[in-house]
């Protein structure tokens, strides 16, 4: 490569034309995220970057064409099941490739330590072992398709609020233990050719420039051999490459091009510099051929099955509904109930989806579009349903029923409805987005105060949610049963029927604890809500500006961790999920490094569980982490025998350079939820140390 070449690589653009970008994009880049020009004399591939973790995204409605929208990840993680989220990877990059992409912004990995903020929709959970097999798993179906996948925000990305400024607080050992654990399982399994740093600080530096994170623990550490590419106007300078960062995405977002021309030019005057240059072009490279994108190019206008990938969308969202409240066994709906009423939450046109960078697009765009109420970011950022209406669905499981619609803005005729039906079926949304996180877990717009009218007017009645994040339920004890559908996707709609029905017998668990009240969080009040003004891009109010938020008060004890610590109760906890059936899981062995037991379905219904193995306390100290789980589908009276391998970092403490073992007395139990343990097993464990 001539020393021109070496830049070429390094940098790239947002090809779109806006703003100042008015020129038009160049001729082999599609709308998307992000390019990066090839390098033809040498037969190198130009990178075409779209986002995102949840099907090929839209770019503010620029190119028109139509994509599968997976059910959120959240939804997708709900699933507890690698193998399913994996095959909708393989169906999202299937259509990133045929549409001419050959990079994937995906793999969104952060753990959820706070419920309130924005992107929790796009992220898998608040544990390390399930967000990281599950990102690992997405990733590898995307990357099967000889394109590349990030893994992403890297790293302790908590929060949208003043997401280029906030300075996250956390010790090296807490960090190792949550946040990073998923990172580098999600690393192990998948193989993403690219991490992609995040906006925040964290310990006083930008994550993208930040030697601890970059060169320390991701390519020292684990040996990771792809490359880092910045998140969009999230480089500081220069000096970043030094620190770690390999590629600067959508230049023209950040202060200025560091790293073309002038990276060159500190390339001819600094040995330091040069050495790091090649090291971003072997490191890019890498990623390109060890993926097969020059063999198996991206062209725009491949072909797509829209009608057959939304299969794994729909399988998603029936595998990924929560069932939190069955009372009185109201569910499943007889398919020869009379009269039902169906309100609010948009159920006759379609299912909520969330916003920000990975919106995806059905064909033929949104069933509704609610606009952002007024504000800078009203003209990209609005409230869309996916056009797969819950009501049309609810109709076809119950043709003979008569079944009424009411849209639930006044709660008086909405309740008329409700007293004269024989079950009332009302949906709750909560909108979320990247960029905007939300001051509170309640349903916005009055939907509180119409379900609680309306289940005092009718003891049958079912609540569903589609949410992109955990809320409160002032109305729970009123209800019969309430389903958490998340935001469901392109077929949500019929999944959401499929459950009602029985058609499905639910079977998700709740990747996030539901806190019984936001003075259970570790942070009751979310850094900088209260004083900074909405901003999308979470800029700085001013260069002296500053924000921190301190990770070291839950540490590595994240969501329900933190409440077995203080021994908080959960409105509903992280693992819990009911079903139309019932399941034992029985015979726990362990020896610390493989556990055995035996589950079986004790009902009359097939259905599916999730075995979830926990470490409950260490040398006497309560200490719950999930260190094992599967998902296991019966037939009526079936049982069958399952063992899970202990991955020892789920165990130990990082301390200083290693993971360290203490010796002693380790206690095991099986859990419905985090909160419903069984029977506890002991085993002995001999102290040891070891380094990544
Ligand atoms: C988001 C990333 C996204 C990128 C490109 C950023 O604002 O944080 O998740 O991939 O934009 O659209």
């Amino acid at each position: 490569m001539s020393a021109e070449e070496k830049v070429v690589l390094t940098h790239g653009i947002m090809p779109l034309p806006l703003g100042e970008s008015t020129r038009p994009i160049p001729e082999d880049a599609v709308y998307g995220a992000g390019y990066v020009p090839g390098i033809p004399r040498l037969g190198i591939p130009a990178l075409r970057e779209t986002d995102a973790s949840l099907g090929v995204a839209y770019v503010f409605g620029l190119r028109k064409d139509g994509a599968t929208a997976l059910p959120s990840g959240l939804a997708q993680a709900a699933t507890w099941n690698p193998a399913l989220v994996r095959k909708g990877g393989e169906v999202i990059g299937s259509e990133a490739h045929a549409k001419g992409f050959n990079v994937l912004l995906a793999g969104g990995t952060n753990l959820m330590r706070d419920p309130r903020n924005g992107r929790t929709f796009e992220y898998f959970s608040e544990d390390p072992l399930l967000s990281g097999t599950l990102v690992g798993n997405a990733i590898a179906g995307i990357q099967s398709n000889h394109i590349i996948s990030t893994i992403k925000h890297f790293a302790l990305n908590g929060q949208e609020t003043g997401r280029k400024f906030v300075d996250v607080q956390i010790s090296d050992a807490a960090a190792r233990e949550s946040d990073l654990l998923a990172f580098q399982l999600g690393i192990e399994i998948g193989q993403p050719g690219s991490v992609m740093c995040a906006y925040n600080r964290v310990n006083g530096h930008q994550a993208c420039s930040s030697d601890y994170l970059l060169n320390q623990v991701l390519k020292r550490d684990w040996r990771w051999k792809g490359f880092v590419m910045s998140d969009w106007g999230a480089v500081p300078n220069l000096g970043a490459a030094l620190n770690g960062l390999d590629q600067q995405s959508g230049a023209q977002l950040d202060p200025a091009v560091f790293f073309g021309d002038t990276l060159a030019q500190a390339a001819a005057k600094d040995p330091a510099y040069a050495k790091r240059l090649d090291d971003m072009n072997r490191r890019i490279l890498t990623a390109i051929y060890a993926n097969g994108l020059d063999r198996y190019p991206a062209r725009p206008g491949g072909k797509i099955d829209l009608k057959a990938n939304s299969e794994a969308a729909l399988e998603t969202a029936k595998q990924g509904i929560v069932l939190l409240r069955n009372e009185r066994g109201v569910l499943p709906l007889a398919r020869t109930a009379r009269k039902i009423v169906v309100i609010g939450g948009y159920a006759d046109s379609g299912v909520l989806s969330g916003a920000g960078s990975s919106q995806v697009h059905a064909e033929g765009g949104a069933a509704i579009k609610v606009p952002l109420d007024g504000g800078p970011w009203s003209a990209f950022l609005s409230e869309q349903y996916h056009g797969s209406a819950p009501l049309a669905a609810i109709k076809a499981m119950a043709p003979q029923a008569e079944i009424r619609f009411r849209n639930g803005r006044y709660p008086s005729e909405a309740v008329t409805a409700a007293k004269d039906a024989d079950v009332v079926i009302v949906f709750g949304t909560k909108w979320t987005t990247e960029g905007i996180d939300q001051p509170d877990l309640t349903l916005p717009n009055g939907q509180d105060e119409l379900i609680a009218a309306v289940a005092a007017a009718n003891p049958n009645t079912v609540v569903v949610l589609e949410t992109g994040n955990p809320v409160l339920m002032p109305w729970l004890d009123k209800t019969a049963a309430v389903l958490e559908a998340w935001y469901p996707g392109a077929r949500g709609g019929e999944a959401i029927a499929s459950v009602l029905f029985g058609e499905t017998n639910p079977s998700g668990r709740l990747p996030i604890t539901f806190p019984a009240a936001m003075s259970h969080l570790p942070r009751p009040e979310l850094d900088g809500l209260a004083t900074l003004e909405t901003n999308f891009g979470g800029d700085a109010p001013s260069p002296d500006a500053k924000l921190t938020a301190d990770y070291n008060i839950e540490g590595s004890d994240v969501g329900y961790r933190w409440n077995a610590r203080k021994g908080h109760k959960a409105l509903f906890p992280f693992g819990h999920g009911l079903s139309y059936t019932s399941f034992s899981a029985t015979g726990l062995k362990t020896d610390g490094k493989q556990a055995s037991f035996t589950v079986t379905n004790t009902g009359q219904r097939a259905g599916a569980t999730v075995a979830q193995l926990y470490l409950d306390s260490r040398g006497g100290q309560t200490k719950q982490r999930l260190v094992g789980f599967s998902r296991v589908e019966l037939a009526p009276g079936e049982s069958r025998p399952v063992s899970l391998k202990i991955d020892p970092r789920l165990l130990a403490d990082w301390s200083g350079n290693g993971w360290t073992l203490p010796a002693g007395n380790y206690v095991f139990a099986l859990g419905d939820s985090a909160e419903r343990l069984g029977p506890t097993v002991s085993t002995k464990l001999a102290g040891r140390r070891w380094s990544d």
